[in-house]
């Protein structure tokens, strides 16, 4: 790795810097339609996939909300909107029991995530959360909860504007329901119901491909309980391995004196002035941003009782804070194998560091962060910890034993031009020096 300052990219060529840039297309051309096929798609204001942009802005700027119908869309016959109460515990149950029973199953259909009430109280009621944007569908007769939708608030920079938008996400239909095409429905009632509050963009991730990503990021795995996630079927065991070796090579010793970091402790809403100053200087390098004031970083870094975990380093001669990093917890219920319940998962979420005058500082002080952080973790109990490849993640994650996932995360922005931003990996899925250009976390 070479000592640049950081995210000053240090590309040999023209051909490299394009070869990168087409990297979403590369990756993803394989996985999507042609744009015809997106019945809903192409009537949407989304970039499509050969559109070559010049500039960036909004697609279409001409309605105001006066253009906009108070009258929710029609449904399908048998079914309501219901605009959820997530301040009620009976309705939080509810969409927990939705998500619980029918959100994202891998593949082999053995692992499910595992929400709770706590995580969706931290998650769907930031500052600014409107009730009107937490959109359930019912059955009319019975009033069984069959699908939903959420947004919240988000203030997006990307490159030097700012974005008043929403984050679209916990999109969810029954399993019963799926094929007959609810989902756009659903996205335009809730778009229609986020115009009403005169703003236009939003931003979502997905792992599918829909015209078009801005940026992929791929997943990436630390196992902290290798023996545990092998029985369970997360982990295989490489061919020329043992179950020891790997033991071994996961192995995080929480008595390593040479790791220790003075003065690190938990985040305290003393702390909020102090790190929301680091936040906002070091996340100023990335290309997509949220924009935090004092009640959103309190919210999003203390406020989820055992879901999100923030730490800071406090430099005990001035009592200055140099650096902070978070997670948060989302397990997995474990499907298919009786001796376990649950895999204990955490994602890092946003981290700084006052320790980046050069790259090679930078990358020194996340390894250190970061080797913190799974001790932590190891503590809590967590079988894995996860991470994208956004943010400055690729100067940690190979050197700290995290391993490539199968899953990647496609950013879209709903009615904005976006020029592509690197996600930290190549056209060859694999992690580039170069960084990503993503700030913000998305849930
Ligand atoms: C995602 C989900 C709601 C899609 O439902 P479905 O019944 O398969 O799809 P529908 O028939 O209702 O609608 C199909 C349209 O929705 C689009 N669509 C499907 N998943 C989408 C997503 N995650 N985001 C945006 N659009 C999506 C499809 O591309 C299609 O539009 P097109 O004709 O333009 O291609 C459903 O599969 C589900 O609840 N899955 C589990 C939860 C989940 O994965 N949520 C999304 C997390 S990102």
């Amino acid at each position: 790795m070479s000592d640049q300052p950081p995210n000053k990219p240090n590309l040999n060529s023209i051909k490299k810097l394009l070869e990168m840039l087409s990297m979403g297309k590369e990756l993803t051309e394989a996985q999507h339609k042609e744009m015809k096929d997106y019945k809903f798609w192409k009537t949407q204001p989304v970039i499509s996939f050969d559109e070559k942009i010049s500039q960036e802005g909004p697609i279409d700027s001409r309605k105001t909300v006066a253009d906009i119908s108070e009258k929710p869309l029609p449904l399908l016959e048998g079914f309501e909107w219901d605009t959820l109460d997530l301040t009620s515990t009976k309705e939080l149950d509810e969409v927990y029991n939705l998500l619980h029973e029918n959100y994202v199953e891998d593949s082999g259909e053995s692992f499910r995530f595992k929400y709770s009430a706590e995580f969706f109280d931290w998650a769907l009621k930031p500052p600014g959360w409107k009730k009107d944007w937490h959109v359930g569908v019912r059955v009319k007769s019975s009033k069984r909860l069959v699908a939903f939708i959420s947004a919240i608030p988000l203030r997006l920079k990307l490159h030097d504007k700012i974005i008043e938008s929403v984050e679209i996400n916990f999109l969810c239909v029954h399993k019963k329901l799926r094929s007959k095409r609810l989902t756009p429905v659903l996205i335009k009632e809730i778009t229609r119901r986020v115009n009403r509050y005169d703003i236009w963009q939003a931003l979502y991730t997905a792992g599918i491909v829909l015209p078009s990503p801005i940026s992929t990021c791929r997943y990436t795995h630390r196992p902290i309980n290798w023996e545990k996630l092998h029985e369970v079927g997360f982990s295989s065991l490489p061919e020329d391995s043992t179950k020891e070796d790997m033991v071994k090579k996961y192995y995080i010793d929480e008595n390593n004196e040479a790791i220790k970091l003075e003065g690190l402790r938990k985040m305290t809403e003393d702390d909020v002035d102090e790190v929301l100053e680091l936040y906002n200087k070091f996340q100023a390098k990335y290309e997509l941003i949220q924009v935090f004031d004092k009640e959103d970083l309190k919210h999003w870094l203390l406020k989820g009782k055992e879901v999100i975990y923030t730490y800071v380093v406090e430099d005990k001669s001035n009592k200055k804070i140099t650096d902070f990093f978070s997670f948060y917890l989302l397990p997995f219920k474990i499907l298919n194998v009786p001796k376990h319940e649950q895999l204990n998962i955490s994602y890092l979420f946003y981290y700084g560091t006052d320790h980046d005058s050069s790259k090679k500082e930078l990358e020194t002080r996340l390894k250190l962060l970061m080797k913190n952080a799974l001790v932590i973790n190891k503590g809590l109990k967590i079988d894995v910890f996860n991470a994208l490849t956004s943010q400055d993640n690729t100067l940690f994650l190979e050197d700290l034993n995290f391993g490539l996932g199968d899953g990647y995360l496609n950013y879209y922005l709903f009615n904005y031009k976006a020029f592509p931003i690197l996600g930290g990996i190549n056209k060859h899925t694999k992690l580039i020096e170069e960084g990503s250009g993503i700030g913000v976390v998305m849930l």
